[in-house]
């Protein structure tokens, strides 16, 4: 039987004390976009299993193998295995495209690939995404490229290679895919079952497939960039030119084609050095919008994995400036002190200021332990000697200082000085530190 306790393979739980920094690097992509204005959308986590096939494309390794699909009633569905067919869906099942351009959306979603799970790589996983419509200039790639280095820049990652390339349009992809479909004709023996069957359709798809004997045969297969007409090559060198105003450094990788059929121009990915891990990849997707029933509406974008910038940033030690929010607690010893504790915690909460108070009817010596362990800035520990004089002792956690509170709306206002004449001397610390290392 299967063990119903684990948690189901390439899926991960996140626990209390690793929530800070999901949430951190949440609250980031949602500065990050909102100062470039994009504006936040959701999308269901199921669409038609149509939605995928003609959006990210029939011969992708996405659609071929790794998506996760059902069917309920008559309909045949899949859970998302990215976020940018369903973001095309959203704007023309809702009309965005009459909105002014250029529309700039962007998402924080859960996506579903059934790959093989190794680091960095999971069954469920979660993108941080931007798209924009209506543009085809090229100062709108190096927007979207500058908003992902934004991003990394704010989260402290350092040490990323941004790669790009063009890998045309339709008009120029056709002779190129002729000169990959007789390459690989030539090397037919080699390819594995799916790229066999890849070959007449869209060649394309060969250069990214995860064989290692397909890769071996695709590092000498033609270059896209010989085959892009002149329209793309003067884009993509406009885009180039773009990122050198913006002080932005990349390097042209010709072998950049990306794993999803819709992309047209230019392709991007930030890639860490040190892991060689692509922790985000965007481009162009000019055709898709019109592909999926919608008017000629160019289009452009980015997606980053989550899970993948956790792991970059702890490798590198970056901070996620998580906010210790555990405030009060109050420690008691019977019912009424209980009641009273419950009373002033109520009130505190109204005033924005975190509460809590023992729900497991333990000693007060091991309240307080408990009260130490979870990192609470102050205590009050209430008993029958507190509730008759109804005063109490404020304790500050840190330096052990006391201070006498009554136990009555005074307490608000006693609470609210102590965190202010905390968060001073905080601050204080913090610029005699500074001093100290600019001196
Ligand atoms: P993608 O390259 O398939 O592009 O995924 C984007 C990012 O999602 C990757 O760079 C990686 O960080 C993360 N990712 C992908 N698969 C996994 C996985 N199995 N486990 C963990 N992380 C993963 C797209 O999804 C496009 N929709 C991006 C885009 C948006 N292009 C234009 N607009």
């Amino acid at each position: 039987m299967a063990n119903i306790l684990k948690a189901p393979r390439g899926t991960m739980d996140v626990l209390p004390d690793k929530i800070d920094k999901w949430t951190y690097i949440e609250y980031t992509a949602r500065e990050t976009a909102n100062l470039f204005g994009f504006k936040e959308i959701r999308f269901p986590t199921f669409e038609s299993i149509d939605l995928f096939r003609r959006g990210v494309g029939e011969t992708t390794d996405v659609v071929q193998k790794e998506m996760f699909t059902f069917t309920h009633g008559n309909s045949n569905f899949a859970l998302r295995p990215e976020g940018t067919a369903s973001t095309v869906r959203l704007v023309l099942s809702n009309g965005l495209y009459n909105d002014p351009m250029p529309l700039k959306l962007f998402y924080i979603t859960s996506c579903f690939r059934g790959e093989r799970p190794q680091a960095g790589r999971l069954r469920e996983f979660h993108q941080f995404g931007v798209e924009l419509f209506g543009t085809a200039e090229p100062s709108a790639d190096a927007e979207i490229i500058l908003l992902a280095k934004t991003m990394f820049n704010n989260l402290g990652i350092k040490g990323l290679r941004l790669e790009i390339n063009s890998i045309g349009c339709p008009n120029c992809r056709k002779d190129y895919q002729n000169a990959l479909r007789e390459y690989f004709t030539s090397k037919q023996d080699g390819l594995c079952d799916t790229c066999k069957s890849r070959l007449g359709r869209n060649p394309m798809r060969i250069l990214d497939c995860k064989s290692p004997e397909c890769q071996k045969i695709a590092e000498a297969a033609p270059k896209v960039t010989d085959y892009i007409c002149d329209d793309c090559r003067t884009h993509f060198e406009a885009v180039q030119n773009q990122l050198k105003n913006l002080n932005v450094d990349f390097i042209v990788n010709t072998s950049i084609v990306r794993g999803l059929d819709y992309y047209t121009r230019t392709v991007f990915e930030f890639i860490d050095e040190k892991r060689g891990l692509t922790l985000c990849g965007g481009g162009r997707y000019d055709g898709l919008v019109s592909q999926l029933g919608g008017p000629e509406l160019p289009a452009l974008g980015f997606a980053m994995g989550l899970e993948r910038l956790i792991m970059t940033m702890d490798e590198q030690g970056c901070s996620y400036e998580t906010e210790q929010n555990k405030t009060v607690y109050f420690a008691t010893i019977g019912d009424a002190a209980s009641k009273k504790a419950a009373e002033l915690a109520l009130k505190l909460r109204a005033e924005g200021i975190s509460a809590e108070y023992d729900l497991v009817g333990r000693s007060m010596k091991a309240q307080m332990k408990y009260a130490n362990r979870k990192g609470f800035a102050f205590t009050v520990a209430i008993g029958d000697n507190e509730l008759n004089s109804n005063t109490a002792e404020l304790k500050n956690m840190q330096t052990g200082e006391t201070i006498p509170v009554t136990l009555d709306d005074k307490i608000i206002e006693a609470i609210d000085n102590a965190i202010v004449k905390e968060t001073m001397k905080e601050l204080e610390e913090t610029i005699e530190k500074d001093k100290i290392f600019n001196s």
